[in-house]
């Protein structure tokens, strides 16, 4: 019987891939022993973590767990996901908790957890009151899933996996942040409006921090292999690239409560993809630098390449002046909020559930 489910999960698993054009993970990764299926764990039950755990789990090659401190938040989503895999063809288990321990031995684990900013809430508030769900998350992920490859989507993108590293202890590897994917998503949708061309045709990397700072590499563009600036005036481009970086406040100001999750959720799941079926795709991330584009110590948005394990390399791109300058100046503006987290870590500390009695999500 064992025998039967594991033959129809891995057709069902090729079949699912093929869908998303993504390799057959039954042919491109070694299972250890009787697991034929891997292990994600979600982190926040939210916009995004819902949607990422939908998307998911409609691939078809994982069981998920997802997490979240309100209680009945991530039970109840977990079994409605769970009831559409007859509808869409899934066996993927997906599984609710306010704990950790079903969490145990995830091979990804995401953290979407944390608060929007309210109003009157300073921009440093936003940035302790993140630091600490996501510090007391990371936390409970290192003990209970020491080998998994954590990635954050949490605000201030940067500044929390600056904080994810710290606490988990991992190496740079196995925490790696969900930006570039996503500002290089928006770029590339407005290029191909302007065009009316497909989006697939446009390649294009955004770098530097997630938000305002973002630099898209406007040089390196190309629709259907043709630079984009053969394509599209200075003018146009400009106004382009300032769209991509105000994407996140267009949706926000449409929607007036909440932010983007669709494709914030799209861009999380294509990261996983690259880790768990170890394609090796490059992929813009926010990735820990050690002397990479002369930048030390500090998450920024790099083209990183992704596989079995998490990061498998930076790639490092020529740049013009203006570029380097453009990434060094969103460079320090994440330094600006590693200090001010620094400056009150007691505080983040303080905050952490002590490792023996981390049971439950906090
Ligand atoms: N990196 C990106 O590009 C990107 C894009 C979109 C959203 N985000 C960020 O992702 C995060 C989630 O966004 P959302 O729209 O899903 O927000 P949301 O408010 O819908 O969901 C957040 C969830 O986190 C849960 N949570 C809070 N503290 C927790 C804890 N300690 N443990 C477990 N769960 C906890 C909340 O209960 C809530 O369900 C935000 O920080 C948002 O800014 C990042």
């Amino acid at each position: 019987m064992a025998a039967i489910r594991a033959m129809l999960a891995a057709e069902t698993r090729a079949a699912t891939a093929a869908s998303y054009n993504v390799p057959d993970p039954c042919n491109h990764v070694q299972t250890k022993g009787d697991k034929v299926r891997f292990k994600i764990t979600v982190v926040g039950a939210g916009n995004v973590g819902a949607t990422l755990t939908q998307r998911l789990a409609e691939r078809n090659y994982a069981d998920i767990v997802l997490v979240d401190i309100v209680e009945g938040l991530p039970q109840g989503k977990a079994l409605d996901l769970l009831q559409a895999g007859p509808i869409l063809g899934h066996d993927s288990v997906v599984t609710g908790s306010n704990g950790y321990e079903e969490t145990a031995a995830s091979d990804v684990v995401l953290i979407t957890s944390g608060v929007a900013r309210k109003p009157g809430m300073s921009r440093d508030d936003l940035v302790m009151t993140n630091a600490k769900i996501v510090a007391s998350v990371a936390r409970q992920v290192a003990e209970h899933s020491p080998d998994a490859v954590i990635v954050v989507v949490s605000n201030p993108l940067d500044a929390m996996a600056q904080v994810a590293k710290a606490v988990s202890g991992f190496p740079r590897e196995r925490v790696i942040g969900m930006a570039g994917v996503l500002d290089t998503a928006r770029f590339r949708t407005f290029i191909a409006q302007e065009l009316d061309a497909s989006v697939v045709d446009v390649a294009a990397y955004v770098l530097g921090g997630h938000g305002d700072t973002m630099v898209p590499l406007t040089s390196l563009t190309t629709v259907a292999g043709v630079p984009v600036e053969q394509l599209i005036s200075k003018e146009r481009l400009d106004a382009i690239v300032q769209r991509a970086r105000d994407g996140g406040a267009e949706i926000v100001g449409l929607l007036k409560t909440g932010s983007a999750y669709y494709a914030p959720s799209a861009a999380a799941a294509q990261m996983t993809d690259a880790i768990l079926l170890d394609t090796h795709q490059v992929l813009p991330c926010a990735v820990y630098l050690e002397g990479e584009y002369g930048i030390n110590g500090l998450y920024t948005g790099v083209p990183a390449r992704l596989g079995a394990g998490g990061l498998l390399g930076v790639v490092e791109v020529a740049l013009s002046d203006s570029d380097r300058e453009a990434l060094h100046r969103s460079a320090s503006s994440v330094q600006q909020l590693v200090d001010i987290m620094d400056a009150r870590r007691e505080d983040i500390d303080a905050s952490m559930p002590p490792l023996s009695a981390a049971t439950t999500a906090g």
